[in-house]
């Protein structure tokens, strides 16, 4: 009795998975900056995932949560059957998941990890973002190295901490940066912070312009943050101040439009560097992930960290052409 019971549980099984397998398959794509290049530069290789492996892909930009909300529905309605999010804040976690539950959609969280109301990681969702502290760590030794070989005296350099601090990984990021340049001897009571209200270049430039005016004392400084825009923020609100390539090393997160169009130009910046990381890696699998998850019923790693290298004007031909 218990034989034909299985096999015809096992047909019923293997008819559902073919009837999935000739819906269309849609994904969704949201990022809470649409207009970032690094964002551009994810949507375009998830873009190639979805040419290689044959579905649609749905590209939002959701600013703030209540067009974040609207989009979920969107997609819905658009018989998506899961997507990749990048959430305007992280905080919006337990919302996002229940919203993606009841509308029986898969997701899974890009770049920005999602969090509950405690603050804690929500488990659940599979996520793929950057060794934050790892990757801050790499431009605090940048930034280490570079002032020991302009032979600047720590004592007088102040270092420029562009925070938004309400972000893990900004957190993480320039958490990371600090305690390199602690263990490279840097004077804990040169670092400066510099909060930024968003996470843009304008934002990044205006808090950097009052930091800059309060610590007026410093005649060279060094500068980081959460990505490229904080730092090229920095930058643009130290040359306010004619501080140019010779007072200022700033070193970057990101390696996409935004730290190469500064090196594109024929003087340098106090724009010294970035950590390139992957918008490919980001892009293209969390894309595949979510397709595999939909359509072979399985789930992408819980948790993917990414890696990165220190790009400057010396490396980056060579790092570009490697194709991040
Ligand atoms: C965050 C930042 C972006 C970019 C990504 C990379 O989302 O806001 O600028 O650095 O992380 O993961």
């Amino acid at each position: 009795m218990k034989i034909p019971v299985l096999a015809a549980a096992v047909a019923s099984t293997a008819l559902s998975f073919a009837v999935q397998a000739a819906d269309p398959v849609k994904i969704g794509f949201l990022v809470k900056q649409a207009e970032e290049p690094w964002f551009q530069d994810e949507w375009r290789h998830a873009e190639q995932a979805a040419k290689d492996k044959g579905f649609t892909l749905v590209k939002i930009g959701v600013p703030n949560g209540e067009k974040m909300m609207a989009a979920i529905d969107n997609l819905a309605a658009q018989k998506a059957q899961g997507f990749v999010i990048c959430a305007p804040d992280v905080k919006l976690g337990a919302a996002v998941e229940r919203q993606a539950k009841r509308q029986n959609l898969k997701v899974m969280s890009v770049d920005d990890r999602l969090v509950n109301g405690a603050g804690k990681p929500i488990a659940s969702i599979p996520h793929m973002g950057i060794s934050g502290y790892e990757i801050g760590r790499q431009v605090g030794q940048g930034l280490a190295e570079e002032m020991k070989a302009r032979g600047w005296n720590p004592a007088e350099v102040g270092a420029l901490r562009v925070a938004y601090d309400q972000l893990p990984t900004a957190k993480e990021r320039t958490q990371g940066a600090v305690d390199a340049l602690k263990e490279a001897g840097f004077p804990v009571a040169n670092i400066v912070d510099a909060p930024q209200t968003r996470t843009d270049t304008e934002s990044a430039f205006n808090a950097a312009n009052i930091a800059l005016t309060k610590q007026a004392r410093f005649k060279r400084w060094v500068a980081f943050g959460l990505n490229d825009e904080a730092v090229l923020g920095a930058v643009r609100a130290a040359e306010g101040r004619g501080l140019r390539a010779d007072s200022m090393i700033g070193i970057g997160i990101g390696g996409s439009k935004t730290a190469l169009n500064e090196f594109a130009k024929p003087v340098a910046t106090g724009f010294y560097g970035t950590v390139q990381i992957s918008p490919k890696r980001h892009g293209y699998e969390t894309a595949a992930m979510v397709y595999q998850w939909i359509t072979a019923n399985q789930a992408p790693a819980p948790v993917t960290l990414t890696k990165g290298q220190l790009m400057t004007r010396k490396n980056q031909a060579e790092l570009t052409k490697a194709g991040g």
